[in-house]
């Protein structure tokens, strides 16, 4: 018994041929030899049998003299692909014919032989179409295994990533939120100042990476307080002058740790210049205007507004209407004057749902789409940006 070698539903069963001939001595011929051989076989003398067999069973090769009544010819070898496209197609014709010949090939037909032909030929060509058809199917089965593996392990990866990046943002969340308990009157600032600078940075036309590198940098801004004291964090009042000078290399404290971690190199950048100011009076390397990198100009400008909304010791909160003309008042000092600018084009209602947007989150709001907290639709021309990236 010859097996059908085709897709593996149907290793096991027998191969099965139809053969279609009108010409019953042939027919009766053809069917006997190949049964002979070890196939399964089927027969019918026109077309439109063969068509109806073939809509119903799942032949493996069908042999069909082209000449014959009712649908035949080339027309049958179409209707037959249409319907069975793995089938392997064999005609037969009794005269010789190469425009029909060539046109057979052309739809999909595995050989053409004319008649009169012996057994032991048409058996070998039986034999080739079929070892052909399986190589077709094989390499097509193949070719679907890998497309499948391909968007599985595609897919895989995707999902480890999307994890991965939650965790370190969690991670940098967790951090955050523990350097802010080290310093007295910073419970939850740099989760805000983060919301903050990334609706702003947004805002002024950053793409999505560069606000993402904002948002590391501002959230970790002060991680160089790590190489800062306890008791000089939590002092009250005036640092004098060798306190300040202590206090002020925490920005290079910062830069260095993160330097350290492929990640967080763009970020390291704003950590380094935090405490720059537009003037040129900050800290510690004195730049003016545009030395400084924008996520730091943007950062200042966030970084004043959670100052001044925030209960001090020292003073009371000021509101956000108040704060904003202060802010107004500081353009062209400390801050950037376009990023005021971009700051003012924000309706205060949306300052204030961000500040209670996160106080709500507890500091699970770094995913995706908060940035937008209250946001409405920023004007692209009027944005800039100054091609800030992970790396620089
Ligand atoms: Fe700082
Ligand atoms: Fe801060």
């Amino acid at each position: 018994m010859q097996y059908s070698a085709g897709s593996s539903s149907s290793i096991f069963r027998p191969v099965r041929i139809l053969i279609a001939e009108d010409e019953a001595v042939l027919r009766d011929l053809l069917v006997r030899k190949l049964m002979g051989l070890g196939y399964a076989c089927e027969s019918c003398e026109d077309g439109d049998a063969a068509l109806q067999l073939l809509s119903s069973n799942p032949f493996d090769l069908m042999l069909a003299d082209i000449f014959m009544p009712e649908t035949g010819g080339i027309s049958l070898l179409k209707e037959v692909m249409r319907i069975r496209p793995h089938i392997a197609v064999i005609l037969l014709a009794s005269i010789v014919d190469i425009e029909i010949a060539v046109d057979a090939l052309k739809y999909g037909a595995y050989d053409y032989i004319t008649k009169p032909f012996s057994l032991e030929e048409m058996s070998i060509s039986v034999s080739r179409a079929l070892e052909k058809r399986r190589l077709i199917i094989e390499n097509q089965n193949y070719q679907r295994t890998l497309e499948e593996q391909v968007a599985s392990r595609t897919y895989q990866l995707k999902e480890a990533l999307a994890t991965l990046e939650q965790t370190y943002h969690s991670t940098l969340a967790a951090l955050s939120k523990a350097l802010d308990s080290r310093d007295a009157d910073s419970e939850g600032h740099s989760l805000r100042v983060t919301a903050y600078a990334a609706r702003l940075a947004w805002q002024s036309g950053l793409n999505e990476t560069e606000i993402r590198v904002v948002e590391q940098g501002v959230l970790l801004h002060d991680i160089g307080k790590i190489g800062i004291p306890d008791e000089l964090l939590r002092k009250r009042g005036k640092l004098n002058k060798t306190e300040l000078t202590l206090m002020q290399k925490h920005p290079g404290i910062g830069f260095r740790i993160l330097t350290q971690i492929q990640f967080l190199k763009g970020a390291a950048q704003l950590v380094l210049q935090h405490h720059e100011r537009y003037d040129g009076k900050g800290y510690p390397l004195g730049l003016k205007g545009e030395e400084i990198s924008i996520g730091a100009r943007i950062f200042a400008v966030a970084e004043a507004l959670e100052d001044l909304t925030s209960a001090r010791p020292s003073k009371p909160a000021m509101s956000f209407e108040a704060a904003g003309r202060e802010i107004g008042k500081m353009s062209g000092v400390e801050l950037d004057p376009r990023i005021v600018e971009f700051f003012q084009r924000i309706a205060v209602s949306d300052w204030k749902m961000i500040h209670d947007e996160i106080l709500a989150s507890a500091g699970n709001w770094l995913s995706a789409g908060n940035r937008q907290i209250g946001g409405k639709e920023r004007n692209l021309q009027e944005s800039y940006s100054d091609g800030l990236s992970p790396a620089g």
